[in-house]
């Protein structure tokens, strides 16, 4: 989406956000896939509800971009400009087992930065690319963690009140890769709290779930991690596998020869080209077991 209207332009200007023509999209996603948009970076917080109702009254439809690694952008000029979050300085804090983290941070980098103040329980976690915000909103969980369990509080840009509020963390719903956040809600900071836990032992967790993780997954491929959730008591990958679909592609978008339930851009693949291989491994799930199996959260579609 291409935003025009000079009065608009300035206005987003006068509230300190940066704004980026014609960015194009694939370098910002895991997958390298996505077509181009508008980018609005936004460095302070506070100017989000009023860019939100600028963006609002102007009819330009928005979407936040977090990390990207675990999102499938459409191909060609995108129906949405594109929000992002700068990282605010410092972007983790401590106070006892509490740790305030901005959602722009990096969810690896966070884990061994609580590792180094002896706080644990997010071993798991750690190898899982994306930020902060991208975790909470899917409760990104791997090797028995889930982000959702250590949250206490999130601060949050609420689109149904257009204004940013501090959520406790049981007024969130974390279940298996899905929260209860609205999906234009935008995270903005999170207090963890953490099990105090020695450096040593953490670093251990640490390398088991790397070691782990390196034999199953194709780490260095272009991905989205797993593309469809196991199905209630099932494995996914485990399914594609047994349909002997490794290196089953569309174009450049392939089946892993290594995990199964991970989709790889093995070239210069489209986003029809994954969207096409997605339907066409449902169907043959669908098919052979009578399993529909549900995407991860990870395909951007019109709303
Ligand atoms: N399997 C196969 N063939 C494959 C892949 C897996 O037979 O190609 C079998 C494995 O041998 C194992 C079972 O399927 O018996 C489960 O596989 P794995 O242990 O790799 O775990 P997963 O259920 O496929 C889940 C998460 C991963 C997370 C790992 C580790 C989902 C959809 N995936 O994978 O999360 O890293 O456990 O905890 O829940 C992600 O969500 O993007 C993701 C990578």
């Amino acid at each position: 989406m291409v935003i025009n209207d000079p009065k608009l332009i300035a206005a987003i200007a006068a509230l300190g956000v940066e704004h980026k023509a014609g960015v194009s999209l694939a370098p910002k996603t895991s997958l390298e896939i996505g077509g181009t948009s508008d980018v609005l970076v936004i460095r302070k917080h506070e100017s989000l509800p009023e860019l939100i109702r600028l963006l609002k009254q102007s009819g330009v439809p928005h979407r936040l971009l977090g990390g990207g690694s675990n999102v499938l952008l459409p191909d060609g000029e995108l129906p949405w400009v594109i929000l992002q979050l700068s990282r605010q300085d410092p972007d983790v804090r401590f106070e006892g087992n509490n740790v305030f983290v901005d959602c722009a941070a990096d969810l690896g980098r966070t884990v061994t930065t609580c590792a180094k103040h002896d706080l644990g329980g997010m071993e798991g976690l750690i190898g899982v690319p994306g930020s902060i915000g991208g975790a909470l909103r899917m409760n990104a969980g791997a090797y028995g963690t889930q982000i959702g369990t250590y949250v206490r509080e999130v601060q949050v840009y609420r689109a149904a009140t257009g204004r940013i509020e501090t959520l406790r963390g049981a007024e969130i719903n974390f279940e298996y890769r899905h929260t209860s956040f609205a999906l234009d809600d935008i995270m903005l900071s999170v207090r963890l709290e953490l099990p105090s836990k020695p450096y040593s032992e953490i670093l251990q967790g640490i390398r088991i779930c790397n070691e782990k993780r390196r034999a199953s997954q194709p780490l260095n491929q272009k991905s989205a991690g797993c593309i469809f959730k196991n199905p209630p008591g099932g494995s996914a990958g485990r399914m594609i596998d047994e349909l002997g679909l490794k290196g089953h592609s569309v174009g450049d978008a392939r089946v892993s020869d290594r995990h199964a339930n991970f989709f790889i851009n093995a070239g210069h693949a489209s986003a029809a080209d994954m969207l096409a291989l997605i339907a066409d491994v449902r169907q043959r799930v669908r098919d052979r077991y009578g399993v529909e199996l549900e995407e991860e959260e990870i395909v951007w579609k019109e709303r």
